[in-house]
């Protein structure tokens, strides 16, 4: 697959007005996206996502490193790279607040050098999509804060860019706008061959939208992989098995005596069984135990990771040296 941008050894450090002293927000991060590719750019606050975004747009240059764009040298042909690229920021700042919406649209896609004429339609089709028809002719501080996120995406789109960064899309929405925004992003993956990168601490949304993610965590990629793979990773065959009413004492010892890992929550009505079988053979061990004691058992649910809490485990460090780094 051939990539579409590439950031080579990036850093960069800011200085403190105050105490005159460095921080360093992203330590040396390289990393490439494919085209077509959605890369979910994930890390703790402060660990230097949203300056990675700014250096890939060219808001922020970097102290050493390189970017390109389709093979665009990003610092040295300036312009010319960020042709191929729309970035839809923190605190929507690419709205004109007192513009309206339409007109909006139509400042940003004449800055791409379209005329009114020629997006009138495109403009139609992005309001019907981003259901902001009501709202064409309401000037921009007058919307709600997701309804200008809406417009910041639509923004986005018209420019027509191959690679677009988002910066926390979700970001300060309420669960019924969150998941519109959600759902319109899915929408724009299936149906537009768009590369992008976007960053989120909602991992419900990187899950859903991401085949790959970089974490970085102090300026530096901790993990590059793709989202199926850490998952993988860290699957767990941890069960919980339900039972109608207790064990005895000899019971619980005869289970523990095969099982040291088990856990037992004992209750009157209903106690719970909690345990990590490595292998699947000993799901039967287990199973022979509860039929020989006449343990009547309830339910059986087998506990799954989800990605956050996959997400945590990478970033606190637990499997360090698990995690393999992939292209
Ligand atoms: N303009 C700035 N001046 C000084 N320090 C800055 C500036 N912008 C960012 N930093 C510092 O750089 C580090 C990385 O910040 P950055 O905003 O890139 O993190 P982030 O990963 O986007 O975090 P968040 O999840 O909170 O958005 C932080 O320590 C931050 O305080
Ligand atoms: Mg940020």
């Amino acid at each position: 697959m051939q990539p579409i941008v590439e950031v080579k050894n990036l850093k960069k450090s800011y200085k403190k007005r105050k105490t005159k002293e460095y921080i360093t927000a992203v330590n040396d991060i390289s990393f490439t996206v494919n085209k077509g590719e959605i890369l979910g750019l994930l890390g703790p606050n402060g660990a230097g996502k949203t300056t990675t975004i700014k250096m890939i747009c060219g808001l922020v240059k970097p102290d050493s490193g390189s970017i390109s764009i389709n093979g665009i040298d990003n610092q040295s042909k300036r312009l010319q790279a960020q042709e191929h690229i729309s970035a839809v920021l923190e605190g929507n700042r690419n709205l004109y607040w007192r513009l309206t919406v339409r007109e909006n649209l139509e400042y940003f896609a004449g800055n791409r050098g379209k005329s009114r004429k020629e997006v009138s339609t495109q403009i139609d089709d992005l309001l019907e999509q981003f259901n902001l028809k009501n709202k064409e002719k309401e000037m921009v501080n007058r919307l709600s804060r997701g309804m200008q996120q809406k417009l910041a995406i639509a923004v986005a789109l018209l420019a027509g860019s191959e690679v677009i960064l988002l910066d926390e899309p979700t970001l300060g929405l309420d669960i019924e706008t969150g998941y519109e925004v959600r759902e319109l992003l899915r929408e724009i993956v299936r149906t537009q061959k768009k590369t992008i990168i976007i960053t989120s601490h909602d991992m419900d949304v990187i899950q859903d939208l991401c085949e790959r993610t970089v974490i970085i965590n102090s300026g530096k990629i901790v993990t590059n992989d793709y989202v199926e793979n850490l998952m993988k990773l860290f699957d767990v065959r941890a069960y919980s098995i339900k039972l109608d009413g207790h064990l005895s004492e000899e019971q619980h010892h005869l289970l523990l005596e095969k099982f040291p890992q088990l856990v037992y929550t004992p209750d009157t009505y209903q106690s719970v069984l909690e345990v990590d079988l490595t292998q699947s053979q000993e799901m039967y061990d287990l199973f022979d135990i509860l039929k020989l004691e006449q343990i009547p058992v309830d339910t059986i649910d087998r506990k799954t990771v989800n990605f956050e809490q996959v997400f945590m485990k990478i970033v606190k460090g637990e499997s360090e040296d698990a995690i393999p780094e992939r292209a």
